[in-house]
């Protein structure tokens, strides 16, 4: 399928409506928006080309429906697709794991064939350490609406940028 395919999870509302902006913000007719709760690995397996939306829960984990979610992405061939992640979290009260879950979906999406896209800087944040860094750059899009939410809009047209080339 030509269109990008969104899929989110969260949990109190934060992932669902920065999503949203991502979506509005990426143009019309451009993406399809699907909550991850209510979608099956033969939804996700149409699209070559998706946004995978995540906030981090417990210590570094995965939002509960991403979790439940989780053991069907063994089941999708990503051969020939590219996955962009987008991960909230927060950096004041989780500085140690902050955004870890990045790396969970990330690396999931590499041994089932795919490719990940979209990395961004770690300037502008404030943590101690993230599974998500490699060669200091997160692996995808980091939002923290806990802290900085003033920053999330620049943040999501600046990377709309990035991903529109390799997406
Ligand atoms: C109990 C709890 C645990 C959390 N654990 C982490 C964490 O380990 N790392 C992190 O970066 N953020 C953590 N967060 C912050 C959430 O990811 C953040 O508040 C996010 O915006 C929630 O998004 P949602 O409403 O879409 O689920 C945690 C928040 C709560 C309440």
């Amino acid at each position: 399928m030509d269109k990008i395919g969104i899929f989110y999870g969260s949990t109190t509302g934060n992932t669902r409506d920065v999503t949203h902006k991502l979506y509005e913000a990426l143009g019309k007719g451009k993406a399809e928006l699907h909550d991850i709760r209510e979608t099956t690995a033969a939804d996700m397996a149409a699209y070559d080309r998706m946004i995978f939306s995540v906030s981090t829960w417990g210590a570094g984990d995965l939002q509960d429906d991403w979790e439940e979610f989780f053991p069907s992405l063994n089941t999708i061939d990503f051969s020939g697709k590219t996955v962009a992640i987008m991960a909230l979290g927060d950096q004041h009260n989780y500085p140690d794991t902050f955004v870890n879950c990045m790396l969970l979906l990330a690396e999931k999406v590499t041994e089932r064939g795919g490719q990940i896209v979209g990395e961004t800087s770690i300037e502008g944040y404030e943590f101690s350490a993230s599974t998500a860094v490699r060669n200091k750059r997160f692996l995808g899009l980091v939002i923290d609406e806990d802290n900085q939410a003033n920053m999330t809009t620049a943040r999501i047209h600046d990377w709309i940028d990035t991903i529109k080339k390799v997406l």
